[in-house]
């Protein structure tokens, strides 16, 4: 397990590159099975999950070349009808994109229930329906998703989605895009990944319509073709930024950014008293002033989204007054208030609301990141916080986050990576 040590107080400054969205390149990647052909994806991001699924992949018999570090050729034509490896499988949330994949592609799939982030019971009931509306036969056994078409193949449904579902969403479009006739997706989720799914599939051929609404359109087609795409940039790792900024006090310019995309988180950092310019691919965030308190309640895009949620408790805990934030998406997401709790925050969780009473100042200490956005959230707490922070667990943050020691260190915050004993192979009792 490695740390990133956090010196804290020093407002930040300059720029910050945005990277490719992960929620948009876990789904990219997994549907490039469904391509005949080389698929060319730039901006992918250099993130832990990626690197598992070109593993996954190429277990399988894909070819993946690196043009650089965001580009890769990726090349499917050839894969074997083999199951995926169980062990990489478990360690990433988004492997529940290779049911839909390789349903589309070998008409059948077995794949292991996914991992990632414990945020409470993550079903994928609605997958399941979504399958079953394609005809598809799908049970589960033993830890395992398996799921078979019919003998004449995968054949176009409507699926009405009884929760609004990024994944089910994504992982039914994968599904259809090779099946005959149409699907459709009502309450559809609108996430801009949704949109980047849709048009990367339709880069190589497919043809899908209405992403982005809540009903969506995909018309079957017999074959993909391999083609270029770039992933769109990562609308939670400029918000994360952004919002360190506002925390942390400063003036960033974040530049490779969709503002569009921004648009809530924006409004609540302006809410909150930080002010925010917007520009065609950038936004500038400055803060000086004091934090004002807000309340947010989570919701699907375009509300706020809850992957931002962890983050803005951190403005909010710094912030004058009382701020109130509703988790409605997930039961379980407020983990990390105990440990924000430690570095002096005053924050009272009661089932899905935490009640935040703002602070003058944080103080730094050893803390966990018990998840992905819960990690980027102790990372901005130590940069805002008085003295020495160390985040623990930080393999949760890599998941998500390119280079995100060299962007901190770029806007003049102080943190660095340990590797511990263990990772070096040194026995920790020396
Ligand atoms: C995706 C994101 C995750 C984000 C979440 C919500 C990826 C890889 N991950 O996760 O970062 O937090 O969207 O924006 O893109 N649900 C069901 N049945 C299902 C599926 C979902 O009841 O079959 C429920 C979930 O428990 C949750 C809600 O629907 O309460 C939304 O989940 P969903 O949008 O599916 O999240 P993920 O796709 O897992």
């Amino acid at each position: 397990m490695n740390k990133y040590v956090i010196q804290g107080g020093t407002p930040l400054s300059g720029t910050v590159t945005i990277s490719g969205a992960k929620n948009a390149a876990v789904a990219i990647l997994p549907a490039a099975l469904l391509v005949n052909g080389t698929c060319r994806i730039e901006n992918v991001p250099n993130i832990s999950d990626v690197c598992l699924l070109v593993e996954i992949l190429r277990d399988m018999g894909a070819k993946i070349s690196y043009l650089n570090a965001n580009t890769l050729d990726i090349d499917c034509t050839h894969v074997r009808d083999v199951e995926s490896s169980d062990e990489l499988v478990r360690r990433i949330r988004a492997s529940y994109y290779l049911i839909g994949a390789q349903l589309g592609r070998f008409g059948h799939a077995r794949v292991a229930l996914p991992g990632g982030c414990n945020f409470g019971a993550r079903p994928i009931d609605q997958h399941i329906k979504g399958f079953e509306a394609l005809g598809a036969t799908v049970d589960l056994n033993n830890g395992f998703v398996c799921a078979y078409a019919p003998e004449n193949g995968l054949r176009g449904g409507r699926v009405n989605l009884d929760v609004v579902s990024v994944g089910a969403t994504m992982n039914i479009m994968i599904g259809a895009v090779l099946a005959e006739g149409t699907t459709i997706i009502e309450n559809a989720a609108k996430e801009p990944h949704i949109v980047d799914l849709a048009n990367f599939l339709n880069a190589m051929g497919a043809k899908v319509s209405g992403a982005g609404t809540d009903h969506i359109k995909v018309r079957g087609v017999r074959a993909l073709r391999g083609g270029s795409y770039s992933i769109i940039p990562d609308q939670i790792e400029a918000g994360t930024y952004m919002v360190a900024v506002a925390a942390v006090g400063g003036n960033v310019l974040v530049r490779n950014v969709i503002p569009k995309h921004m648009d809530c988180i924006s409004a609540k950092l302006r809410e909150m008293g930080a002010k925010v310019t917007e520009y065609d691919d950038a936004i500038r965030v400055q803060r000086t002033g004091l934090l004002r308190r807000a309340n947010v309640k989570t919701m699907p895009y375009p509300g706020f989204p809850t992957d931002m949620q962890p983050q803005i408790a951190v403005c909010m805990a710094l912030a004058s007054g009382v701020s109130f934030i509703r988790e409605s998406i997930y039961d379980t997401r407020f983990g990390y208030c105990a440990e924000l709790n430690r570095m002096g925050a005053s924050i009272k969780v009661e089932t899905k609301t935490a009640v935040i009473s703002g602070v003058a100042k944080l103080q730094g200490c050893a803390v966990r990141a018990c998840d992905l956005r819960a990690g980027a959230a102790m990372v901005i707490a130590g940069l805002a916080a008085e003295g020495e922070t160390v985040v623990e667990d930080v393999e949760y943050i890599e998941r998500g986050y390119e280079d995100i020691i060299h962007k901190i260190s770029g806007m003049g915050g102080s943190i660095r990576r340990m590797e511990t004993a263990a990772e070096l192979s040194i026995p920790a009792a020396v």
